[in-house]
């Protein structure tokens, strides 16, 4: 294993010969080393490696994870000799493990792993069709629903926030933006939270769904992502819609969810960051900016494969080899002046350029709605519910076991019992009756009063 060494101004270099594979030095993305201290660890292979590292993304699943700010840029925006085509990728072409690599990996056509001209057209019509959603509409639907899941745990004065709410919000409004009527939505919010898994009979449902709702929206357009989409001059064929739609939402709704999640887990477990939120000090916008800084909810993604080999630091990567960007290591790159600052601290505060959102022509397109549903959903929660506090220690809090997302599993907290809003029109029926597990019905039409400060415990 290299000693530490500062290779900060080796670059990157395309080198003629070919420098074998991935050694036995690789570190795992797994186990209790990465769980416990994830940013430990890839502290610890930044002074071992430099900006690139050999790692395991599963027992026996090698890949180098980019750890470098200036490296995850400029790989994420130079198409060659990087590729965003993980076919080539030679494990898989090998067929090894096929069955346990991540989903988010595995090839599928359209445009996340599109490159080129096919990823321009496909992208333009999804940038498009995102731009045209009205903010104040989309921030309507977030508060009535955010209104509506917390009626149903507010009489209560104890809920896993992340089971009741972060993980029901952005489907739920994702899947009311995309245009599903008004009946199916939650039947169809179910189906997008399914853990999807190659090798798993997973997304045949989705995708027919998809399609009824392609067929419906020609017939009958409305104000929504798919009637967007199929008058979009770059006219997609249905194939290519359902496609379009599926990433869409597949990319949106964990992360979402993840950032959600975190955001409140910050604001509940962190004294400083919480009495600068409820007392204006730090805007909610700012705050989740920090989140993303310093927990992305990709914390690792953006696969690539070189197609030719290439020396970044003291990584021999050859082609064929799989990269995966590490955002969550990048964030935390010292060459970035400060560092990571600690969650809390003035100086990130409105700065943006972290990597949570990736980098080059696949960056997410959707940062400005993402923004709005995690956004709105901590206001609405600050606004409703009073003395929230953490129900266990911070430090049990335990997260998935992914080395690609590994967002919180549960938030337990505690708060003062608070009253339902009723008499108010329902969200949207049946979307409560629900297909998860509560079978209570709940509504809200989001009286949204300017209450912050109160949810904060400050004892
Ligand atoms: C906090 C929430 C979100 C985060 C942190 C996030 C992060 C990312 C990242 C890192 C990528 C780049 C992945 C890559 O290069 O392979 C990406 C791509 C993408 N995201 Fe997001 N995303 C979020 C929410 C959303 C939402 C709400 C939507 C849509 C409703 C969405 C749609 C997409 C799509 C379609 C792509 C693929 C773009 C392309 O390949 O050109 N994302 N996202």
């Amino acid at each position: 294993m290299p000693s530490s060494a500062n290779h900060r101004n080796a670059g990157l270099d395309l080198v003629s010969a070919p420098t074998g594979a991935i050694t036995g030095d690789a570190v795992p993305l797994y186990g209790e080393v990465f769980s416990e201290d994830q940013h430990g660890l890839y502290e610890r292979l930044r002074r071992e490696w430099g900006p690139v590292a050999p790692v395991l993304l599963e027992p026996g699943l090698p890949a180098w994870l980019v750890l470098g700010y200036y490296e995850v840029l400029r790989i994420c925006r130079t198409p060659r000799p990087f590729s965003r085509d993980t076919r080539r990728w030679r494990e898989l072409q090998e067929g090894v493990r096929h069955g346990s690599v991540p989903a988010e990996l595995v090839h599928r056509p359209g445009l996340a792993f599109a490159e080129g001209e096919e990823h321009e057209r496909l992208r333009r019509a999804v940038s498009d069709a995102l731009e045209r959603l009205d903010p104040a509409a989309v921030a309507r639907h977030v508060r009535e629903i955010a209104g509506a899941l917390i009626d149903r745990f507010a009489p209560d004065g104890h809920a896993d926030l992340v089971r009741r709410y972060a993980h029901r919000l952005p489907p739920y409004v994702l899947t009311k933006i995309v245009g599903v009527p008004d009946g199916e939505v939650a039947a169809f919010a179910a189906i997008l939270t399914r853990e999807v898994r190659p090798g798993r009979p997973d997304d045949g449902e989705l995708e027919r769904r998809l399609l009824d709702l392609v067929e419906l929206r020609r017939g009958e357009p409305g104000e929504d992502l798919t009637s967007w989409l199929i008058e979009h001059p770059s006219a997609p064929s249905d194939k290519e819609l359902v496609h379009l739609l599926r990433v869409t939402l597949r990319r949106g709704d964990r992360p979402t969810a993840d950032l959600l999640a975190s955001a409140l887990r910050w604001l509940v477990s962190d004294r400083e960051f919480g009495s600068a939120v409820a007392a204006h000090r730090l805007g909610v916008e700012d705050a989740i900016d920090q989140v993303l800084w310093v927990d992305p909810p990709v914390q690792n993604g953006a696969p690539h494969v070189p197609t030719q080999d290439a020396r970044i630091g003291r990584a021999d990567i050859g082609a064929g080899d799989l990269m995966v960007m590490s955002f969550a290591a990048a964030n935390a790159d010292p060459v970035l002046s400060g560092g990571l600052a600690e969650l809390g601290h003035a100086g990130l505060s409105g700065r943006r350029a972290h990597l949570a959102w990736g980098a080059g022509p696949h960056r997410c397109p959707a940062q400005r709605l993402a923004r709005m549903i995690a956004g709105v959903g901590v206001e609405v929660l600050l606004d409703r519910l009073t003395g929230l506090r953490l129900e266990g220690p911070a430090a049990r809090l335990d997260r998935r076991p992914s080395p690609l997302a590994a967002g919180l599993v549960s938030l337990p907290v505690l708060f003062e019992p608070a009253p339902v809003r009723n008499g108010t029109e329902p969200v949207f029926e049946p979307a409560f009756s629900d297909p998860f597990t509560d079978p209570e019905q709940g509504s809200s039409r989001g009286r949204h009063a300017a209450r912050r400060g109160r949810w904060f415990r400050r004892s």
